[in-house]
């Protein structure tokens, strides 16, 4: 197992948005602490994260999840937004537990206006976050515009986090309606190669290892050829832990790195 070889006790590199192998990189911390205080403390109803693909965006949201649990902010995540209006309204409503959805939209909406104005009133303020948001329809997006109409005199009752690809920020400076309103702008950027070592050794660590796997050539190599890209990252990184273990490596090198990068291409 290669695992085993590289001394580890489980995959390193796994592209899951699993919360354990987070790693505070620059870009991603500011992130999540932007995130966290507009979600939290500003709750002016609407954040817009974008990202390039595959750096970071899913893992964010799970991220964030992870450190709200447990408080009145709860977290729910959308994970996929080419849904209909009404098919959001009604994910909405299972988040906050009302069981039996009305079947009209306008039922829907004051159903929902209700329930989170009650919560509201018990201390808790949900946070939606709509994943994969540049796929959403121009009426999707104007659903969840008027989502951020649930509030009262002092504060929204629903705060909503757009996720997506760059061109989700084009479509929304067209929208003026939705743009007027978010509050927090965010934009994940690749890693730099400083950042790349602290990447991959931190997954490394939470991974089992107990000493030094990549030298620091191949670290070097792996962020060039990654972009600095984490999804590229990983895949890369696996391919370079399977090859230098059937080859018997005693490390990873820069060779090690560009052979399998090659073998991408
Ligand atoms: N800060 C981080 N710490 C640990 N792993 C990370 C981090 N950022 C990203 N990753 C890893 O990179 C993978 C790709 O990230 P993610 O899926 O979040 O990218 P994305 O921006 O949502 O991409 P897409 O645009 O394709 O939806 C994740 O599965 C995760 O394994
Ligand atoms: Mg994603």
């Amino acid at each position: 197992m290669i695992e085993q070889y590289w001394g580890l006790s489980q995959r390193a590199f796994a592209n899951t948005p699993d919360p354990q192998f987070v790693v505070r990189t620059e870009p991603f911390d500011e992130g999540l602490a932007r995130l966290l205080y507009d979600v939290t403390e500003l709750r002016s109803g609407l954040s817009l994260v974008t990202g390039e693909i595959g750096c970071g965006k899913t893992m964010l949201a799970a991220a964030l999840c992870d450190r709200l649990a447990g408080t009145p902010h709860a977290v729910d995540v959308l994970p996929y937004s080419r849904v209909s209006p009404t098919q959001l309204l009604q994910f909405l409503a299972q988040a906050v537990g009302i069981e039996k959805a009305p079947r009209s939209k306008p039922a829907l909406v004051a159903a929902l206006g209700a329930r989170l104005a009650t919560a509201h009133a018990e201390g808790r303020r949900p946070v939606l976050v709509v994943d994969e948001a540049q796929l959403a329809t121009p009426s999707l997006l104007e659903e969840i515009r008027l989502l951020t109409n649930f509030e009262d005199r002092r504060d929204k009752h629903l705060h909503v986090v757009l996720l997506g690809q760059p061109e989700l920020r084009g479509r929304i400076a067209k929208a003026p309606q939705i743009d007027q309103r978010v509050s927090l702008r965010f934009h994940l950027e690749p890693l730099d190669a400083l950042e790349v070592a602290t990447y991959v050794e931190g997954r490394l660590r939470v991974a089992g290892a107990t000493r030094t796997i990549f030298d620091a050539a191949a670290l070097t190599a792996l962020a060039e050829r990654s972009g600095g890209v984490p999804r590229l990252i990983n895949n890369i990184a696996t391919q370079a832990l399977f090859v230098g273990a059937m080859r018997k490596a005693a490390q990873v090198n820069a060779e090690l790195v560009s052979d399998v990068a090659d073998d991408r291409e």
